[in-house]
């Protein structure tokens, strides 16, 4: 926040935005003197009467026990090497200067095999700290990328290398956990193949979608100094979006669709004025990766022409379910099965409750591409619902009764600009702990005007539908729509210490995050 002097702002306003945050670094720095006075006295507890300090520390010995436990013996080591950097991208004839990995929009696809190594080197040539989060992957927690929580962030000129076991096969992806690096083009897709997957299609394609507005528009910085000024009109439900015409109603997100219309929304970096295209052949079997890297924009998903056979939600096998269109959230991924038709045809994200869209086309005959604001009918068609899915079997907890519940309640947006967790800021949050072992219950409870795509770092949980039973999808990130309120079952099987937080970069940065705090 370059804005304005600190002393002349809110305190709370001081103490959000990480990167120099008194409080975090001294968590940090507890949780690092923890893991010494445990290595010393062989695990008692001898640490000071500070609750702050008796936590699970990132490189505790049963995070390093964990990680054994992940790690199969002579399991393959992949290495890739990232670098941030600026970088100029071209955006339909338009020369954009952003930030990106190893020089594109989107950085590179990292892929590799369940139950192997990744180890990524990280270089950062930017202006700025970073550090990298492997969003949605169960490891070891200190590779989990939280700056000042789990590692130091990346000083600019400075060097770090990620290692850890991927333990699960699915689509993820990741992205810098600092400041407001993830709204330029600083992300990527991590692909981790089942090698036993059934492999029900001919061939597949990631599709990531983004907000665009580096280069183009206000940059972050500006967007987060005027939603902070706009502060509390957000309950009023008459805050001016920024862009063009106000707020569109979304009935699927409850609410209005964010408080940005933004320049341009991307699909693989693409505008729709130069959308990419995916050759295929009729008949084929089409398996999309959808993965939505967008700062704060949701998107509604369909292939004209087409039905779309959901098979996984972020990663995890769910029971398919056959639709014409999805809405995606920030941080969310869903897998889809398509038949496909003899044509040209568009597949179309349409920035939910906002102006604009992302596009791609899939192109199985010789014929005239779609115009870039083409409006498929599959868009108001039968829409994924999330009390529809199931996990699949295979991914499914067994029924236990919950060992600790956890209130997790979502606000803000009515009074000033900050958003909250519990009625906290995350620099004044009190951690949700958990011990290792136990089933834990967070209840989601959505009391602002605004939906919110919580997210879980190192775990996925388990959606509880209404009547219980347990049976909805497992997921690390969960659409809440205003005044709505349900839980999510986990297994607390990895130790450390994992944020949890809105994955709207705007409301995560005006403090709506806490921490799963694991302790001994
Ligand atoms: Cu994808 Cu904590 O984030
Ligand atoms: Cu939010």
């Amino acid at each position: 926040m370059a804005t304005a002097p600190r002393r002349n702002q809110p305190r709370w306003r001081r103490r959000v935005g990480w990167p120099s945050a008194p409080l975090s670094r001294r968590r940090f720095l507890a949780a690092a003197a923890t893991v010494t006075a445990a290595g010393l006295a062989g695990g008692a507890c001898t640490s000071k009467p500070d609750s702050r300090a008796r936590v699970v520390g990132p490189s505790s010995g049963v995070v390093g026990q964990a990680e054994a436990r992940r790690r199969r013996p002579g399991a393959p080591v992949r290495e890739v090497a990232l670098t941030a950097a600026p970088v100029t991208v071209d955006l339909a004839g338009r020369a954009v200067i952003t930030w990106a990995y190893n020089n594109a929009v989107p950085g590179p696809l990292v892929r590799l095999r369940a139950g192997e190594v990744l180890r990524a080197r990280l270089d950062n040539r930017l202006p700025e700290p970073t550090t990298i989060h492997w969003h949605g992957v169960a490891l070891r927690n200190d590779m989990d990328g939280a700056p000042d929580m789990t590692q130091p962030p990346v000083r600019p000129g400075g060097r770090f290398t990620y290692e850890f076991t991927v333990p699960d096969p699915g689509t993820y992806w990741f992205h810098p956990h600092v400041g407001l690096q993830l709204d330029r083009g600083l992300y990527g897709p991590l692909l981790v193949d089942d090698p036993t997957e059934p492999g029900r299609y001919d061939r597949e394609q990631v599709i990531v979608l983004d907000d665009w507005t580096d280069g183009l528009g206000p940059a972050p910085e500006q967007l987060q100094a005027r939603l902070m000024a706009q502060g509390g009109m957000m309950g009023q439900g008459n805050m001016g979006m920024m862009g063009q015409g106000g707020p569109d109603a979304s009935t699927v997100l409850g609410g209005v669709g964010g408080q940005v219309d933004y320049p341009l929304y991307l699909l693989n970096g693409r505008p729709p004025a130069d959308p990419p295209t995916i050759q295929a052949r009729p008949g084929q079997r089409l398996r999309l990766r959808l993965v939505n890297a967008a700062a704060e924009t949701a998107f509604r998903v369909a292939l004209g022409g087409h039905q779309l056979t959901v098979t996984h939600s972020d990663g995890l096998p769910v029971v398919p379910v056959t639709v014409d269109a999805l809405v995606i959230g920030m941080g969310e991924r869903y897998d889809a099965v398509i038949t496909l038709g003899d044509g040209v045809f568009p597949l179309v994200a349409l920035a939910e409750g906002k102006h604009g869209q992302a596009l791609g086309v899939v192109r199985t005959a010789r014929g005239a591409r779609p115009a870039a604001a083409v409006r498929p009918g599959e868009l108001d068609g039968r829409l994924l619902a999330l009390d529809k899915l199931r996990a699949d079997a295979r991914v499914t907890l067994p029924a236990r009764r919950p060992d600790r519940t956890h209130q997790v309640v979502l606000s803000g947006g009515m009074m000033d600009a900050r958003w909250t967790i519990n009625g906290r800021t995350f620099d004044d949050a009190i951690p949700l702990q958990v011990r290792q072992g136990e089933r834990v219950r967070l209840v989601l409870a959505n009391q602002s005007m605004m939906f919110h795509p919580v997210h879980l770092h190192g775990h996925s949980f388990q959606v509880q539908t209404q009547g219980g039973g347990g049976v909805g999808p497992r997921k690390d990130t969960v659409i809440v729509r205003p005044m709505e309120r349900f839980a999510v079952d986990l297994e607390a099987a990895n130790p450390g210490q994992w944020m949890l937080h809105c994955h709207n970069l705007y409301h995560q940065q005006a403090g709506m995050m806490t921490t799963l705090s694991y302790v001994p």
